[in-house]
Order: C-alpha cells, then structure tokens, then sequence
C-alpha cells in the first residue's frame, strides 16, 4: 500500500506521522513545493521509527510527482490554512488553483488513486478535485465530516463528563462554520441518547460549540488545527488500506442521496478498499432536512465562485 500526501505543512506531517505509527502501511510520500521540507520532515518522521515501533517507511520529495507514481491513496493538503477570523470559504481564491493542479498531477502517475481531499473549502476542493479529473465518484472523498464528528464527541463527552469512546455521534452537511449539521438527536451514550443526559439548551451549546470548533482552534493557534485532522485521514486512509468498511461521515458526490445532485457534501458513508463503497441514507427529522438542505445551499454558493477562480 503506498500513500502520497501532498502538503508537509502541519496537516501533512501529521497525517503523515499517524499513518507512519499506526504502521498499515508500507510506503508514505511526502510531497511539497518548498525545497527540500517534505525530505526534511520524511527524515525526522524515519529517526522515531525505532523509537515508535514502526516499519512503514516514509520519503519526501520536492515536487517530483514521479516519486509518487502508482499510490493507492493520495491525500491532498495543500494550499493555505486559514487565519483568526476567516471563513474556510475566503480560503477559495488561492487554493483552488493549487488543488486543481495538484489532483491533474497526481493521477498522471496514478490514475488508479483514491483521493482524499483536507484543503479548504474541503467540500468544494473536493468537488473540484472530482471533476478536474474525472476519476469516479467513489475514488474522491473529502475528509471533513470524520474530524467534525471527532470534535462532537469531544464537546458531548465534555459536557456530559465521560469517556468519548462511549460516543456514538455524527456530522453531516458542508465542513463549514454555518453548513455543519451534528445530528444531536441521534447521538447516543452507550446507547442512551444524549437527551436523557443534557438539557436543551445544552445539547444546543454542545451543537453550537461543534460548529466553530475549527475557528476556536484558529483562534487559539493562529492557524488552523493539525492534530484532529491529521487523525481523522489516518483513519480514512487505514479503512480504505485494510478494507474494513467502517462508516465515516465525509463529503461525497452525490447523485440523488438526500435529494441532493452533483454536489460533494458530508453523508454517512462506508468506506473501504474502493473508497466510497456505499452513501448510507439515514432518515433525518424535519429540522436536520431543513439544515441540511441550506447547508447544501451554501456548499453550492461556494461552488459557484469555482468558475471565477481557476
Ligand atoms: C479544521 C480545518 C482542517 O477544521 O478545516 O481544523
């Protein structure tokens, strides 16, 4: 199994370093365009192999797309992360240029890759990547809804003081700050829903809290997060590696699911050795309908600007 992620920035290298100590894996490409980053950081990521137990071996490259020639996966990264006080979607205009050009690069060594995609804004980057090149719809996955649903978790477990592995809960809609949908009331604590344990207007704080979790870990880094998302692709990438057909909520080209159309937006999907190998459909109460069809209406508006910036 060989994986490229493309971006050694913060994201990059921790994806990178999950996968590497997760060791499911046998060949890790790092790749980036500042001269000699990506070697440098495949180099110190190699020197906590004996430390760490692993024997996945990682290599870094300078933009030589060659070195990432006949990847099973390639994870996408690149581009700018966003700074305190910006949306993900202000991020459009520089990013999408990259992430065109990347993906163009990356299936011509590769044709046959699953691309997951993590530049933002992550459903349109993924929607982008999907048609600049054509590869089918289960082989272009977005990572969002995996991390955002981690960070639910994290704010439910919180607020109900107990463990996250405890939780059953889930993100949908668009990996923005006003598109994400956390289905609260199908969240569950040992299979209690979350209802019996939080008030309403805490079951509202924990949603609301959940919605900027990015921005509040903008706020406090002055850059976007690293740790959380570099473990929710190592989790895709491990389920698609291993065949394990464990469901991830993450954004998908959908044909009609949700009564949504050629949009890539965060669904319940099962993930495995084909990348999407199934959008499962889950029935949504009429509020979560409601969120998620203007969720979807912005995904869309962000798609639009797609046209005036590559
Ligand atoms: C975040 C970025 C990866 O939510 O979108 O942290």
């Amino acid at each position: 199994m060989k994986v490229t992620i493309v971006g050694a920035g913060a994201v990059g290298a921790s994806c990178a370093e999950y996968i590497a100590i997760k060791d499911f894996c046998d060949e890790v490409v790092l790749i980036d365009i500042k001269e000699g980053f990506a070697e440098g950081k495949a180099m110190d990521l190699m020197q906590t192999a004996s430390l760490n137990g692993f024997d996945s071996k990682i290599t870094g490259t300078t933009g030589d797309y060659s070195k990432t020639a006949n990847s099973d996966i390639a994870v996408i990264t690149s581009g700018i992360p966003r700074k305190p006080g910006m949306t993900r979607e202000e991020l459009i205009g520089i990013n999408a240029g990259i992430v065109k050009n990347v993906s163009e690069s990356l299936i011509k060594y590769s044709p046959n890759v699953t691309l997951i995609v993590v530049s933002n804004p992550m459903d349109t980057m993924t929607y982008l990547a999907a048609k600049s090149t054509g590869l089918p719809k289960n082989r272009v996955i977005g990572m969002g809804g995996a991390l955002d649903s981690a960070r639910f978790k994290y704010r439910l477990a919180e607020a109900m003081d107990c463990p996250q592995s405890e939780l059953n809960a889930m993100v949908i809609g668009g990996h923005s700050d006003t598109g994400m949908v956390p289905l609260i009331e199908k969240a569950t604590r040992n299979s209690i829903p979350v209802r019996h344990f939080l008030s309403t207007e805490k079951q509202q704080e924990v949603v609301e809290e959940t919605k900027i979790g990015g921005a509040t870990l903008t706020k406090l880094l002055g850059t976007s997060a690293w740790y959380a998302p570099g473990a929710a692709v190592s989790e895709m990438v491990k389920a698609i590696a291993l065949d394990s057909k464990k469901i991830f909520p993450c954004s998908c080209l959908l044909d009609g699911q949700y009564g949504l159309n050629d949009i890539c937006i965060g669904v319940p999907a099962v993930i495995g050795k084909n990348g999407i190998e199934a959008i499962i459909e889950v029935e949504l109460s009429e509020a979560e309908q409601l969120k998620m069809k203007e969720s979807a209406e912005g995904v869309r508006g962000t798609n639009n600007l797609l046209a005036d910036v590559i």
